[in-house]
């Protein structure tokens, strides 16, 4: 037996009921040159293992009770966005959706992390359910910074450690000056416009 139990259905109904909201959502903030400020999103149910490491990381039981009590990213959506401006639309478009109930919003782009992780988190859930779920928003800049960091992190034994996170942070931050020119540039083409 999965240590999701039968209530397995309830994070799949979450899971297709976050992608109809993502999609409508792209359709509602696609601009009239049909520019969307959604580059790509994705779902997932966490793993089985990775939720137990969780839980023991945590210092939680690993029961059923406890998975449903304790976790709040069993359903994770990621919305990677063009630019910044983007990520602040969508963020507004999900908590100002009449479905969505906002549980709480970390803003690691307004507060990066010491390694330089940016994101902003909205942890959220639709009201007629009991699954809270977390919401990732994030540049294509933050994303694949993200991603070789994520490489970095669940590799056992790596060498030149000390040296790979002293560059990822500062690609972190030279990614983020970027993301800011970015910014100004689309801006100012779309005053053109
Ligand atoms: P966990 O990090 O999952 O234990 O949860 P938390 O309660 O500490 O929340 P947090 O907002 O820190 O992280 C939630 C998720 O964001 C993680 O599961 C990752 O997907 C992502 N994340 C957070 N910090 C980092 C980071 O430093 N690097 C990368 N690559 N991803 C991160
Ligand atoms: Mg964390």
């Amino acid at each position: 037996m999965s240590i999701y139990g039968d209530r397995i259905s309830q994070l799949e109904t979450v899971v297709s009921k976050g992608n109809t909201l993502i999609q409508n959502i792209i359709k509602n903030e696609t601009n009239k040159n049909g520019i969307s400020p959604i580059e790509y999103y994705k779902s997932r149910i966490k793993d089985e293992s990775s939720l137990i490491d969780k839980l023991k990381r945590k210092g939680f039981p690993v029961t059923m009770e406890s998975v449903y009590t304790n976790i709040h990213d069993l359903v994770g959506f990621r919305i990677v966005c063009t630019y910044i401006s983007g990520v602040q639309q969508v963020a507004k478009a999900i908590i100002s959706n009449e479905n969505i109930e906002l549980i709480e919003s970390k803003d690691y782009i307004k507060h990066p992390k010491c390694n330089g992780y940016r994101s902003l988190h909205l942890i959220v859930k639709f009201k007629d359910s009991d699954v809270t779920f977390e919401i990732q928003l994030r540049t294509i800049a933050m994303d694949s910074w993200a991603s070789l960091e994520h490489q970095m992190k669940y590799k056992k034994e790596i060498k030149h450690k000390d040296l790979i996170v002293a560059e990822l942070k500062r690609c972190a931050d030279e990614m983020s000056s970027t993301d800011l020119t970015m910014q100004a540039i689309y801006d100012l083409i779309k005053e053109e416009n």
